[in-house]
Formats: structure tokens, C-alpha cells, sequence
């Protein structure tokens, strides 16, 4: 089924309405603070936002524990607010995604309340239980550290009930095809309210075997993704599901199914993870081999790619001296790391807040081939209160301008401390002042952004990535549609001279176009071009072009 693929070209920004911006001055922030926000976002450039959870909840997991499907959180505002805010956006052009948090419930929701009270009740089926506690109740715990087991015992159902995340999040039997209807009726309700599709939320246990008698390797059926998008579709053509999914590459097929049949987007830890371990290390082959285990997506199909998130940059995946390296790197004291396997802290402080290197960061970003995701206050370098528990460290309020609270909000009780200390204080770090200065991270992220739009090859294309002598250079060309681009990063502290062969024979690949600077290139006799580039540096070229140049003789 073929469909509008905006996504595969688009900018997404995360933001928790929570944090972003209090209009009503109750320290929350809500839709009417997100609203005024807006043309901030469309001048950004951004062209979708995900929301992350804003449907009412008791809130002990950041709105990850659903309470109500179909309402949002009174502390945000109402339904009529959210209908305001996707009409708005529409307005500007900015298309909106929400979390879609279907593996479980909050104990709170009254389906695990009726189900918890009596063995009959029609809500009994809607969970996992057993009567025993299951075997491996002390395995595959999502928080290590925090959490203790999978299966907690509950009185009132005389029961254990399965939960892959904390004890206040049963799990759904996603098994049960009146959860599965359930599941599609909540997803056609946002859509009807103007929703572009949704983040599927831990996705793989979405569709995996849960019960008692499940071994430590669950089942997975992934047919039922097939499910969601066809309804997607039936009901909106240009709808989409980005899966949350931490998977290894040889089942990333699984997800996007053969024939672009099953999930349009997923997220691409495999890249994320490689490349902190190459912005830790300067060294990209494992970057580089990351990119090629995972070049298959199906012809609808595309990645996200993304830095930093609202968890803790989960670095599971990584080989263990790898992750060392980065650990060391970035997040060397305990307090900084989370559940045995990431760091918890935000991009700018990792990297000691220097332009420079966030720029290529970034930059890297934005070149990876798929869609770029970045998060709130990332566009201005905001960084982290390790004082905070898990990971509230990195999902503290958007620091808007230097008046109290940051601009976030006009009470002296924010939901989350905004960042009042420090180097990334709000006073040194907020948006006003940015906006001011033409260098500033804000600015030069909005001109990133304006650039990669005018790059569909990145999002649209196939890659190669080229080989060169320098490991800690890593240069990738982008072909679409007979346009061809070049991307060269330099991840080292120390200037790199790097010779290259765009490789596409002599006439085409004579000539760079720097898209970011006036430096072009053109290649030597034997077709090769000489780049030099400062620590931290990043070119972006166009290949080709020649005869534009020659014309103005600007090389
Ligand atoms: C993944 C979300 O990103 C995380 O924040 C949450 O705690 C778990 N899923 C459980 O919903």
C-alpha cells in the first residue's frame, strides 16, 4: 500500500507538552503555552512534532502509564485545547505525531481495576496473569537497579499480573484481539482529532508472546503491525507509525515487512549507538558498518534517526570495552549512568557544551540517511540536573529567556526545576538570547535544518559510505534521482587532511559545491579531491555543478 511519504523527507521535533511552555501560570506547562510556541517551531523549520504522553495519567512514568486513552491530562488542558493546537499546527504546515503507549495500562485505568476486582469481569482477559509466580519473574526487567521483578503479586485478583516495565504498568494482552480492536480504536480517535500518526511505544513487547509459560525468547508477531497499518490506512492514507524498537538488524525487515506492509518508521538505535561510540572515540568503521546493517528498509519504509531522547542513551548494544569508551567519555561518574547499560545525561553537557563539536554532531545527525528526530532545547544546548532521579535529569523545562523560571512558566513552583545554575543555567542558556546572536547554536541549527530540507537526497536516496585511510574522517555519498552529495565529518580534536574519489567517474565527480561554505573543490589529474578539515569539522557538498560555477568563475 503506497501513501503520502512525507516522513521519508521530513524534520521531527520531540517535545513533552509538560515542560515546553505554562500558559495558565500553575507551573504545568500545557496546550495553550505549546500554542503560543508554534510559530517559534514553524521558524525552526521543523515539519512535525511528537508529543510525548499528554492523556491523562496518574504521571508515575512521564505519562508512559495511561490512565485514559481518549481524554488528556486536565493539567494540559482539555480535548478542545488539543483540537486548537492540531489545527494550528496544520496551519503552519507542521504535522503532529503522539506516543502510542499500548503495551500497557497504568494500574490506575479502570480496565486493570475491574479486572484486578473480579475474575469474571470482561477487562480479566485485557492482562497477563498466573497463579504462580512464573519462573523467570526475575528476568527481562526493562530498569534494572529500579526495578525488581516482571510479575508482582496483587491481593485483590489473588493473582500475579505480568509487567515488562514497572509494577504501576500491567501489561496489556496485546494477544487478545479485543485489546487489538481496542488498540485501533484509540489510534482512529486521534486521528480523527488530526493526529499524523503515532511513536509506537516499546514495540517489539507490543507484539511479543506475554504469560507464564513464555520462555526468555517471547515470540514475536509481527503480523499484527500489519493490522495497524491497515487500518492506519483505511481511515488516513498519510498516517504513520515510527516504532520505538531497540532491535538488532536482522529483524529489522520484520518491522518494515518485505513489501512495505507493516511499519513505516523505526527508530535506529543500531546508528545511534555507533555513533556515540564514534563521536567518543573517533573511530567511524563501527559507525560505518552500522549504516550498512542497516541500508535495507522497504521501499515505504524509513529510519529515525536521533542523538539524544527523553530516556537515557542506551548503550546495550554496544560491545562492552565499546561502551566503556563512551562511558568514559561522557558519562564517567556512576551517577551519571542508568540501568546498567546508558548514560542519562543531555548532548550538550556529553560534550562539554562547545559549538563546535555539537555542530558536528548535529551535522552528523542530519546527514544520517532517514529523518532526522531532535528534542526540545537541543536547538539551543540545554543541559541536565543530575540532582533529578532516572532520567527526569534531561526533561527539565524549555529554557525560553533570562526572566525567572527561564520563560517557562510565571509560577515559582515549575513542574521539573528549570536549570537556574551553571553553565547551563537559564540565565547563559535560553532562547531570547539566541535569537539575538546570528552564531548562536538556535540560529546556526535553523540554517542546518533549511539545508537538509534542501537535501532530499539524504532522506530520499541510496547511500555509500566511502572508503578512506582516515578512520576517524567518514565521508557518505547520497545518489537520488541522478543527484549525487557528499557528506564528510571529521570526529577528531585535531585538524584531518583526507584525500577522496567521490568515485563517480571523471566529469561528474570534478567538482564540490560546498553547500555551507564559499570552499569549494575541484579534483586533482587523477580525480581525487584534497579536503582539508579544522578539528570537529563537516562539509557538505553537492556533487557536480560545474558549469554553474565555471560561469560565475568563482574556482
Ligand atoms: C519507552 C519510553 O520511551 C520510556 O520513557 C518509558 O518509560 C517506557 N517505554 C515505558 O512506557
Amino acid at each position: 500500500m503506497i501513501n503520502d511519504l512525507w516522513y521519508k523527507n521530513a524534520v521531527i521535533y520531540c517535545l513533552s507538552v509538560e515542560t515546553f511552555m505554562d500558559a495558565n501560570g500553575d507551573g504545568v506547562g500545557d496546550f495553550q503555552g505549546l500554542m503560543r510556541r508554534l510559530d517559534y517551531l514553524a521558524g525552526l523549520g521543523v515539519t512535525a512534532l511528537w508529543l510525548m504522553p499528554f492523556q491523562r495519567s496518574p504521571g508515575r512514568d512521564d505519562g508512559y502509564d495511561v490512565s485514559d486513552y481518549y481524554a488528556v491530562d486536565p493539567r494540559y488542558g482539555t480535548l478542545g485545547d488539543f483540537v486548537e493546537f492540531t489545527h494550528a499546527a496544520k496551519q503552519r504546515g507542521l504535522r503532529v505525531l503522539i506516543d502510542l503507549v499500548v503495551n500497557h495500562t497504568s494500574d490506575q485505568h479502570p480496565w486493570f481495576q475491574s479486572a484486578r476486582q473480579d475474575p469474571a469481569s470482561p477487562y480479566r482477559d485485557w492482562y497477563v496473569w498466573s497463579d504462580k509466580k512464573p519462573k523467570n519473574a526475575d528476568k527481562g526487567m526493562v530498569f534494572p537497579g529500579v526495578q525488581e521483578t516482571t510479575w508482582t503479586w496483587d491481593d485483590k485478583a489473588g493473582a500475579f499480573y505480568f509487567h515488562r516495565f514497572y509494577d504501576f504498568q500491567p501489561d496489556l494482552n496485546t494477544a487478545n484481539p479485543l485489546v487489538q480492536a481496542e488498540i485501533l480504536k484509540i489510534m482512529g480517535f486521534w486521528i480523527q482529532l488530526g493526529v499524523s500518526g503515532f511513536r509506537m511505544d516499546a514495540a517489539p513487547f507490543v507484539i511479543s508472546a506475554k504469560g507464564p509459560d513464555v520462555g526468555d525468547e517471547p515470540a514475536l508477531d509481527y503480523d499484527m503491525l500489519r493490522t495497524f497499518r491497515e487500518f492506519l490506512q483505511w481511515r488516513q492514507g498519510d498516517a504513520i507509525v515510527l516504532c520505538e524498537a531497540n532491535v538488532l538488524p536482522d529483524t529489522d525487515m520484520d518491522y518494515f515487512g518485505d513489501d512495505g506492509e507493516r511499519m513505516q518508521m523505526m527508530f535506529n538505535f543500531q546508528v545511534n549507538q555507533n555513533l556515540f561510540y564514534a563521536l567518543a572515540s573517533a573511530d567511524t568503521r563501527p559507525l560505518a558498518k552500522a549504516l550498512k546493517a542497516t541500508a535495507k528498509k522497504s521501499s515505504t519504509g524509513q529510519w529515525g534517526m536521533f542523538l539524544r531522547n527523553h530516556d537515557e542513551l542506551d548503550l546495550g548494544r554496544l560491545a562492552d570495552d565499546q561502551r566503556q569508551t563512551v562511558f568514559q567519555a561522557f558519562g564517567p561518574d556512576p551517577g551519571m549512568q542508568l540501568y546498567d547499560r546508558g548514560i542519562r545525561r543531555r548532548l550538550a553537557p556529553m560534550l562539554e557544551g562547545g559549538q563546535r563539536r555539537l555542530e558536528l554532531a548535529y551535522s552528523l545527525l542530519f546527514t544520517m540517511p532517514g529523518t532526522p528526530v531532535i528534542r526540545y532545547g537541543d536547538e539551543i544546548g540545554m543541559g541536565d540536573d543530575l540532582s533529578l532521579p532516572e532520567r527526569n535529569c534531561a526533561r527539565t523545562p524549555m529554557q525560553w529567556s533570562g526572566e525567572p523560571q527561564g520563560g517557562f512558566t510565571k509560577s515559582d513552583k515549575p513542574v521539573l526545576p528549570v536549570i537556574a545554575d551553571g553553565p547551563y543555567g537559564f540565565g547563559h542558556v535560553n532562547a531570547a538570547e539566541q535569537r539575538r546572536q546570528p552564531g548562536s547554536l538556535l540560529n546556526w541549527t535553523e540554517r542546518i535544518i533549511r539545508m537538509r530540507k534542501e537535501v532530499p537526497e539524504i532522506g530520499w536516496g541510496t547511500f555509500e559510505v566511502l572508503r578512506l585511510r582516515d578512520p576517524a574522517v567518514l565521508a557518505v555519498r547520497y545518489a537520488w534521482r541522478r543527484n549525487h552529495v557528499l557528506c564528510v565529518h571529521n570526529l577528531s580534536h585535531a585538524p584531518r587532511e583526507v584525500s577522496i574519489d567521490v568515485g563517480l567517474g571523471d566529469e561528474d565527480g570534478r567538482l564540490l559545491v560546498n553547500l555551507l561554505g564559499d570552499e569549494h573543490s575541484r579534483a586533482d589529474e587523477r580525480g581525487r579531491h584534497t579536503l582539508l578539515l579544522e578539528a570537529y569539522g563537516y562539509r557538505w557538498y553537492r556533487i557536480g555543478g560545474l558549469d554553474y560555477l565555471l560561469r560565475r568563475s568563482e574556482i
